[in-house]
C-alpha cells in the first residue's frame, strides 16, 4: 500500500486478523458486529508506520464512549505537561489555547488557570456536552481548516494548538495539521502528543494496534508531515503516558531546534536501521499464546479471571488471544457509559469498579498503562486477595 504521509510504498509490520471497533461496545453479547482488519505496515522512506485500512472517523468517533478517566497517574501527567510548556516558553499567561480531540476536557482543565483562554474542539456529541457543562467551551467539531477558520475569526489567532492522542487517530492527519497551520499565530507553537512508535515496538505493545490508531509516530514520520505544511519540529519530550508517548513541538517559523530533537533523530537511526520491525510479530504472538495458557491453566482450575479496564487496547488483546465470555465473565471499568454493555467480539460484560464482595482470584490488567494506580485502589478498597496478570511486554503475576 501507499505511505499516507509521503506516498512511498509501505511494507507489513504485523497482521492482528480482523476485529471489531476497539470501543464498539454492545448492548447484548449476542448483538452482530462488523469485524475490520488490523494490518501495521511501515513506510522505510519517511519512516511512517500506520493501519492498512482504516475506518471513516465520522463512523468511529460521533458517538464515542471513551470518557478520559480521572485518574492520578495522568492528573500527574498533565502538570508535567504544562510544567514543561511554561518552563520553556511554549505558553504564557496571555495565551489563547486549542485542544482538539479534547475529550471531556481535563487537560484543558488543568491548562484553564495558567492561561488567557482555552477552548476544545471534540466531535463526539456527548462527550463534548460533558465538558461544556463542566466550564470547559467546546465546540462539536472535528478539527478541520473550515473549523480553524472559524475560530480564527471569531477569537483570533492560537498561541497553541495541543494535540494529545488523536494526530494518530484520523485518517486525514494533512488536514488535522493543515488546520493548525492556518490558526496559529507565528509567534505561537503546535504540540502534539502520541504514543511513541520505538516504546510500541519495543515493549512488544502490540494491543496499542486498533482501529483508532490509524499511525504509530516516529520524529522521523511526524518531522516529514510537519514539514509538509510549513512547520519546524523544535523540542521533543517523552513520557511514560500510554506506554510511552512522546510530545512533538513544532513551529510556524525556523529555529534552531532544542539538542533532543537531534539526540531522538540519532537513536531512530539505530532502530531503523535494526531488523526490530521483522521480530515484532512473533514476539506478540508468544506474548499472546503465553496469555492465552495461562488464563486458560488458571480458570481450569477453578480460579476466576475478570479484566481490568474496558480499554481499546484490551479488546485488541482480547480478539487476538480469542479470549472470551466463556474465559473471562466480567470487566471492571470506572466509566459510568460503558458500564452494563458488552466488550465488542468477547462479549465480556462491562461491571463498574467495586472493592467490597466477591472479588475474582486474578484480574487481567487491561488497562496496563494505570497499573500502579489501579492496584493501589483495589488494595485500598479492602481487596487483598486479586492477583494481577500482566500482559505486556510479557506475560506476569503481580
Ligand atoms: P485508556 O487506557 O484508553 O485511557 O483507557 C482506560 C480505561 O480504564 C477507561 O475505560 C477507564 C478505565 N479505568 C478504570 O476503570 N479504573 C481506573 O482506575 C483507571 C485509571 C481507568
Amino acid at each position: 500500500m501507499a505511505c499516507r504521509i509521503c506516498g512511498a510504498e509501505t511494507r507489513e509490520v504485523i497482521d492482528l486478523g480482523l476485529s471489531p471497533p476497539a470501543n464498539a461496545l454492545k448492548r447484548s453479547p449476542d448483538d452482530g458486529e462488523q469485524t475490520f482488519p488490523l494490518v501495521v505496515e511501515w513506510c522505510s522512506k519517511c519512516h511512517n508506520v500506520q493501519l492498512r485500512d482504516t475506518m471513516s472517523a465520522e463512523e468511529l468517533y460521533r458517538d464515542y464512549l471513551y470518557v478520559t478517566p480521572q485518574s492520578e497517574t495522568l492528573a500527574a501527567h498533565y502538570d508535567y505537561l504544562l510544567g514543561f510548556l511554561r518552563q520553556k516558553g511554549y505558553i504564557d499567561s496571555s495565551a489563547f489555547v486549542v485542544e482538539p480531540g479534547s475529550n471531556v476536557g481535563l487537560f484543558l482543565r488543568h491548562m484553564q488557570p495558567h492561561v488567557r483562554q482555552v477552548l476544545g474542539v471534540d466531535p463526539a456529541r456527548a462527550i463534548s456536552q460533558m465538558a461544556n457543562d463542566a466550564g470547559i467551551p467546546t465546540l462539536t467539531e472535528f478539527f478541520s481548516p473550515p473549523v480553524a477558520k472559524q475560530v480564527k475569526a471569531e477569537q483570533g489567532p492560537a498561541d497553541l494548538v495541543i494535540a494529545r492522542h488523536c494526530l494518530a487517530h484520523n485518517p486525514s492527519p494533512h488536514e488535522m495539521v493543515e488546520a493548525a497551520r492556518s490558526l496559529i499565530a507565528d509567534s505561537g507553537y503546535f504540540v502534539i502528543e502520541n504514543a511513541y512508535v520505538l516504546n510500541t515496538v519495543e515493549n512488544v505493545e502490540f494491543d496499542q494496534i486498533y482501529h483508532e490508531h490509524m499511525f504509530y509516530y516516529s520524529i522521523h514520520s511526524m518531522s516529514a508531515l510537519l514539514q509538509m505544511h510549513g512547520f519546524h519540529l523544535v523540542d521533543v519530550t517523552m513520557s511514560l503516558v500510554h506506554g510511552g508517548s512522546a510530545v512533538f513541538v513544532a513551529s510556524p517559523v525556523s529555529k534552531t531546534p532544542q539538542p533532543s530533537v537531534e539526540k531522538y533523530f540519532a537513536r531512530e537511526r539505530l532502530f531503523f536501521n535494526s531488523s526490530v520491525f521483522d521480530g515484532f510479530a512473533e514476539r506478540s504472538k508468544e506474548a499472546r499464546d503465553a496469555l492465552v495458557a495461562l488464563v486458560r491453566a488458571l480458570t481450569s482450575e477453578g480460579a476466576s479471571v475478570h479484566c481490568y479496564g474496558a480499554t481499546a487496547k484490551g479488546n485488541t488483546l482480547l480478539s487476538f488471544a480469542g479470549l472470551t465470555r466463556s474465559d473471562i465473565p466480567y470487566c471492571v471499568d470506572s466509566t459510568p457509559m460503558k458500564q452494563g454493555l458488552f466488550l465488542p467480539g468477547s462479549g465480556i460484560k462491562v461491571i463498574p469498579e467495586r472493592y467490597e464482595f466477591d472479588p475474582p482470584d486474578y484480574y487481567l490488567l487491561t488497562a496496563w498503562n494505570y497499573m500502579d494506580e489501579i492496584v493501589r485502589k483495589v488494595r485500598m478498597g479492602g481487596n487483598y486477595q486479586s492477583q494481577f496478570i500482566v500482559p505486556i511486554p510479557f506475560v506476569r503475576i503481580v
